[in-house]
């Protein structure tokens, strides 16, 4: 798609400024739990309104859940899941300055025994017999050829073949009763007419690709803009 948000350009080059003056402290509350974090440069900062603690907190049977945060960028959700007791999680990143950040931060909340960092496009270094009960993946959603800075792996899926690719290999790799969370913000399409267009197109590549899905939660995202929070199952 031909439109690169401005918003995106903006948070991107806040980004690229931050990364150049080196590692910084953040704090995070996530339901009740003060997360410390730091933050590399060219790694994502976690978007504190937007985590998905309180959702894998309420995951049924978290303790003997095993868990997959699919580009983990600081490490957030992993942290959480850890914290939340989930029995393991797997946290998978392609971009090898996520996968340094989020070492160190689980081991600064002292999780890192429950988690296995895993440098991966996807789910490809993963064993193929290897399930999850719970896989969270907050994805790049950009429909746009964006730089080639490591940064860019975080916000830009061009022609949502990040997407396309994760949804063909997630299938394999969840349990019976297996759930994806993926959020997901209609940037592209927010101010246009139709303004939803960014959730029914990436709503009809779940159903394509084999899922049925709920909206378990709704939020507003800056001015014009809507964030939805998507759980998949396989049909
Ligand atoms: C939007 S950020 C989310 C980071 C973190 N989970 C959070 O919520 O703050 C997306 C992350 O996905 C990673 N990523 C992009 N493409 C990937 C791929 N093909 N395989 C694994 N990780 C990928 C990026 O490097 C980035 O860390």
């Amino acid at each position: 798609m031909e439109i690169n948000p401005e918003s995106t350009i903006y948070f991107r080059n806040q980004i690229k400024r931050e990364s150049e003056k080196g590692v910084y402290p953040i704090s995070v509350n996530c339901v009740g739990k003060n997360i410390s974090l730091k933050i590399f440069p060219e790694v994502f900062p976690p978007q504190k309104e937007f985590l998905l603690g309180e959702f894998v907190k309420n995951f049924p049977d978290l303790a003997n859940a095993e868990v997959a945060d699919i580009g983990t960028g600081s490490g957030i959700e992993a942290i959480s899941a850890a914290l939340f007791r989930a029995r393991h999680i797997d946290a998978i990143d392609i971009n090898p300055e996520a996968l340094k950040c989020s070492k160190e931060n689980a081991q600064i909340n002292k999780v890192d025994a429950k988690i296995t960092f895993i440098l991966s496009d996807l789910f490809t270094k993963i064993e193929s017999s290897k399930k999850y009960d719970l896989i969270l993946a907050n994805l790049p959603f950009i429909d746009f050829d964006g730089g080639k800075d490591l940064i860019d792996l975080a916000l830009y899926d061009n022609n949502h073949i990040i997407h396309k690719n994760f949804l063909a290999q997630a299938k394999k790799h969840l349990t019976d009763n297996g759930r994806i969370l993926l959020p997901h913000a209609n940037l592209q399409s927010g101010k246009r007419e139709n303004s939803n267009a960014d959730f029914d197109g990436l709503e009809k590549m779940i159903i394509d690709a084999g899922y049925e899905l709920q909206i378990i939660a709704k939020k507003p995202f800056r001015t014009d803009y809507k964030w939805r929070l998507y759980e998949l199952r396989i049909k």
